[in-house]
Formats: C-alpha cells, structure tokens, sequence
C-alpha cells in the first residue's frame, strides 16, 4: 500500500527503529527493493532522485512504484530525493509522489527556510510530506557549491529550521557522503552532534550517505575487472548507533549499485556465451534484494510491517 514518510518514520523515531530509503532507477532495482520489504516483513521507502527521472522518465518511474505499491501487502512510500528546486518537487507531487525532499542545502539558511516552506506549503494541504537538509554533505551537494567541505549541521539552526519550516523530516550533515568513497583515513562521524541535535529537534532525523560498501561486494567487483581502489563506507556499527541517537530514515544508493555492478561483471565473466539480459540482471537484481534484505535486518525495520 501507498504510504507517505510521515506515516513510516514517526513510529519508527518512537519505537527505535530506522526505515531504509533506497534509491531505484530501473525496473530491476524497484522489483529487488520491493521483494525485500516484503521478504522482510518491513516497511520501505522508494527513492527517486531527479536524475533517475531524466534517466527514466517521471511517469515511468512514478507509475511502476505505484504499481509496486499496490501489489505488495507492506506499506510503500513513493520519495522525491534530492529535489532541488520548487517546480521538481510540484511536478512529482502532481506525479502521485507521497513523499518529498527539498534539498536547500546548498543555499544560505533564510532562502533554505523560504524555499523548504514554500515546499511545506505545497505539500501538506495534499497529504504529502516533506524532508528538508541543514547543514552539507560532501558529495551530491557539492556539485551545487564551490566549496567541496561538507558543512556539519549546527544543532540550534536545525531546532530554528524546524520550527519556522514546519517540514517533517529533517536530514543532518554528520560526517557522512555521499558514494563509495567516504573516508580518506578512518570512518568517523560526530555522534555527539547527532545527540545534540536529537534534543532540540522533535521530528525524525534522516541519514543520507549511509552506505557501507562492503567490501566483499568491493572484492567481488574487482576480481571481475571493476577499479574500485580506495572505497570505503559507514561501518555497520555506526550505522547501529546513528539509529540509537535518532535516526529514522536512512538513505542507501551506493550499495544497490555495487551490488549491481559486481554480479553483472561475474556473470558476463563466467557466463560469456550469455546474451539474455534477463539471464544478466536477474542475478543483478538478486544480489541487490539480499543488499536490501541485510539493511533491513540492521536497520531495525524487518517485521515491523
Ligand atoms: O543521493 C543520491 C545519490 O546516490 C545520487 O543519485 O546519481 O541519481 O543523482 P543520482
Ligand atoms: P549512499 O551514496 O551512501 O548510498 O547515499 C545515498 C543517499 O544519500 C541518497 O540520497
Ligand atoms: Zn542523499
């Protein structure tokens, strides 16, 4: 069934669990993401950034994961991630989207509370709801500025962003990035920060680069010919303490596309005869499914459907 993310993370701020987010571009990643959830017994959120729409095409996508969600017995919410501007985010909630982010990250705090209310403004009247970002990651984001710092989020803007926003979700700049290369040295992030901004901010806290990039799959790719020196994610641990200090909603991209790569190059390495692409991307979609079913183990969600 078709959810919005209100619906999802405010029992899962309360009872201490975290509802992953997973970005999908493709029928093969929808249908990994939606079997897992229903494996699992979970809850799940179906990301869309605005690049998988000019990939795929909006009403493509929109219309698949509607159709997912009305086919499976877990409650589905259809997300906007990373929308980056007003008219983005209008025309995927005029799409059936349930659930929308509006990525002011990148601007100065005024504009990102003007831009994010005026989302709010939008969205609610309709029955979706809203995320918004304070503070910056590395990544994404710094496509967008010239400086390519990630900006951790300031605990007492984020209590004010909240309050004159009125968004439903807010995502925090912790010392997580975006893709597979987070950490130069040893991963760390500011978890007491995380704690501070846990006290002044009522609504449930969003994780974005949350990836861990296993390395099994890392060693999986390269055995197979991928260039991956250097990858490294959030350590599962972590990731476990991020949800005991109030992390509702975790964001995982780098690891279904790893996932990915890493059996579409073993298969068309020990299978070189093969041409079917279903006989490709099945295992693909496979291997991302049982990506999704682990997150869901850690993340707290699996059962909770
Ligand atoms: O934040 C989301 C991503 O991992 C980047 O996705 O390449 O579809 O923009 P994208
Ligand atoms: P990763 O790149 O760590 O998977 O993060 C994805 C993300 O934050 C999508 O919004
Ligand atoms: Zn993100």
């Amino acid at each position: 069934m078709l959810v919005n993310n209100k619906d999802l993370l405010v029992p899962a701020s309360r009872k201490g669990y975290a509802v992953g987010a997973f970005n999908i571009n493709n029928l093969e990643a929808l249908l990994a993401v939606s079997e897992a959830a229903v494996e699992e017994k979970s809850p799940i959120i179906v990301a869309v950034t605005p690049s998988a729409i000019k990939y795929a095409g909006l009403a493509y996508l929109s219309e698949i994961v509607k159709t997912a969600a009305k086919s499976v017995p877990v409650p589905m919410s259809l997300h906007l991630d990373h929308g980056e501007d007003f008219e983005t985010v209008s025309k995927c909630v005029g799409a059936g989207f349930t659930s929308v982010m509006i990525d002011g990250s990148f601007l100065k705090f005024d504009e990102n509370v003007a831009l994010t209310k005026r989302v709010v403004d939008m969205a609610h009247p309709k029955g979706v709801a809203v995320e918004a970002e304070l503070g910056r990651l590395a990544g994404v984001e710094e496509k967008t500025v010239e400086e390519k710092e990630a900006v951790l989020t300031d605990p007492d803007a984020a209590k004010e962003f909240v309050k004159k926003t009125g968004v439903d979700a807010l995502a925090v700049a912790v010392g997580t990035s975006h893709g597979a290369y987070k950490f130069k040295a040893e991963p760390k992030l500011d978890f007491e920060r995380l704690r501070q901004i846990r006290e002044k901010v009522s609504v449930p806290l969003v994780l974005h680069g949350a990836s861990s990039v296993p390395q099994w799959i890392i060693e999986k790719a390269v055995k197979y010919g991928a260039e991956l020196a250097g990858a490294k994610g959030i350590p599962e641990e972590h990731i476990k303490k991020a949800i005991s200090f109030g992390i509702a909603k975790i964001n995982i991209d780098t690891d279904l596309r790893l996932a990915f790569t890493a059996t579409v190059r073993e298969v068309l390495a020990k299978s070189p005869k093969e041409f079917d692409p279903r006989k490709i991307l099945g295992p693909a979609k496979e291997a991302m499914k049982e990506v999704v079913k682990g997150k869901m183990r850690l993340f707290g969600s699996s059962g909770k459907a």
